[in-house]
């Protein structure tokens, strides 16, 4: 390698090994969740699988999230890392600011990224306000409202509490588009790394190349 080649790239272990797992048993949990979903919910124009097949599968897969879950909470909870997510209440805003300048414009000009990812700084202003909700209130929310819906009769006390089932159908199918939106917006904001690769190669290997 050229020295000075050497020099500018800098290897940063940004993802451990828990967070890695967690991260791609999660991610392929949703596809799966949101396929057989779709096929729930709209069995009638959908064809990919039978209605009781599709069920089968969302119930399993659900529970293979819902305790992955847990490898994420303890992870974050017990090493005291929770803290990359929270943003810092007095820069919040300017960050998030020239942030959402940086994708929606900056970018396309080729100038630098405002945020450079490292091992104790590692998510800008609007991923470390994303995540903080979809980590601790919409991720919990989808979980506990797909438990209630996989055993009505079960939890009806606390279906009845929240406002009866017709409530709790509507927060998972709301979630559950969201959540499917949020998943194109998420793959695309990671190819903007220094190539359109590195940050999903980084959630495999662990290293964040810097240049
Ligand atoms: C095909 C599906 C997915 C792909 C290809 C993908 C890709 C990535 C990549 C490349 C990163 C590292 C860069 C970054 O922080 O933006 C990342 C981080 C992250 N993703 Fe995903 N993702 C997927 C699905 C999901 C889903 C379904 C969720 C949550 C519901 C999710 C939540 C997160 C979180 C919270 C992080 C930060 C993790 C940490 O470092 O603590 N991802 N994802």
């Amino acid at each position: 390698m050229h020295p000075q080649h050497a020099l500018n790239q800098q290897m940063d272990y940004v993802h451990p090994a828990p967070v890695r797992v967690w991260h791609w048993i999660n991610a392929s949990g949703f596809l799966f969740l949101i396929l057989t979903g779709f096929q729930i919910r709209y069995a009638e124009s959908i064809n990919l699988m039978t209605l009781s097949h599709a069920i089968n599968l969302h119930n399993y897969v659900g529970f293979v999230v819902i305790a992955n879950y847990f490898l994420w909470l303890s992870y974050y909870l017990g090493s005291g890392k929770i803290k990359l997510y929270i943003p810092d209440l007095r820069r919040v805003v300017g960050l998030a600011i020239r942030q959402a300048r940086y994708y929606g414009f900056d970018f396309f000009l080729g100038r630098p990224n405002p945020h450079t990812m490292t091992a104790e700084n590692k998510f800008n202003a609007l991923q470390q306000q994303a995540y903080l909700v979809i980590m601790l209130v919409l991720l919990p929310a989808q979980m506990i409202s797909g438990l209630f819906l996989w055993k009505v009769k079960g939890y009806e006390e606390y279906i009845n509490l929240l406002g009866g089932i017709k409530v709790i159908d509507t927060i998972h199918v709301l979630l559950f588009f969201f959540f499917t939106s949020f998943l194109f917006i998420h793959c695309y904001l990671a190819t903007l790394g220094h190539t359109p690769l590195a940050h999903f190669k980084a959630m495999f290997t662990g290293y964040e190349n810097h240049h």
